[in-house]
């Protein structure tokens, strides 16, 4: 036993000995038996590189790649369909940057063109569904499938007395325990859920919801 424990010590100082402590500095290159994920392969900008066809590191964005936070082109049927970084009611909910605005921007063009409107709801309504329904629950009354696991301060949305420009911020930017959503939707897209929303509280007055 006791040759057992001598050995053992001498392994320990011979390990110490070859490898050090951790975190000590050194000079040589480390011997590393584990090495981790410390070097990589990775392109250097503006040097060559034989991984791409033409031998350079720094390749063009794809075609239509948009960077976040831009939309798409400046005219008006794709601004929609864009992601908005503008200050307009259209992106923000907001009148001059600081009132919550009421009613539904120009710019959807949704006045008197019945298909539109349609449409436009149809959207909301698939939005809704994949997007807000686990917690709001697909009437909107606060009560999604969220609720069965403990998660039961959801607003109702049936109940509440916001106009579109705030439900549309609260929807964009978020409040408290809601994350904001706008990110990946489209303008249009947030628009549309707001449009639903407001309609799922129609539909909560009708006789038949009570
Ligand atoms: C992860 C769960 C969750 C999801 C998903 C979610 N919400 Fe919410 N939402 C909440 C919670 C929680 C509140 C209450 C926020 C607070 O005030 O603390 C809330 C509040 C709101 C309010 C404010 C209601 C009022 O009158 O105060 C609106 C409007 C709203 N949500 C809209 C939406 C819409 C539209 C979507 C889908 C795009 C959505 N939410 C998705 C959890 C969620």
């Amino acid at each position: 036993m006791r040759y057992f424990f001598l050995s053992y010590l001498l392994v320990i100082v011979f390990v110490i000995s070859v490898f050090g402590f951790r975190g000590d500095k050194f000079k040589q290159t480390p011997i590393r038996v584990f090495p981790d994920m410390d070097d990589q392969d990775r392109i250097n900008p503006q040097s060559a590189n034989d991984f791409f066809r033409n031998d350079m590191g720094s390749q063009k964005p794809v075609d239509h790649t948009v960077p976040f936070g831009h939309t798409l082109s400046p005219d008006a049927k794709s601004e929609l369909s864009g992601y908005g970084n503008k200050t307009t009611y259209l992106h923000t909910g907001l009148i001059d940057g600081v009132n919550y605005g009421t009613g539904f921007p120009e710019e959807l063009e949704l006045k008197n063109d019945l298909e539109n409107q349609t449409a436009f709801l149809t959207r909301g309504k698939e939005v809704f569904g994949y997007k807000c329904a686990i917690c709001h629950g697909e009437s909107g009354d606060g009560k999604g499938i969220v609720s069965e696991y403990g998660f039961n301060t959801v607003a109702s949305l049936t109940t509440s007395t916001l106009g579109e420009g705030n439900i549309y911020y609260v929807l964009n930017k978020g409040r408290g325990l809601m994350g904001q959503m706008g990110s990946d939707m489209t303008l249009y897209d947030r628009w549309a859920t707001v449009a639903y929303v407001k309609a799922l509280q129609e539909a909560s007055k009708t006789e038949a919801a009570k």
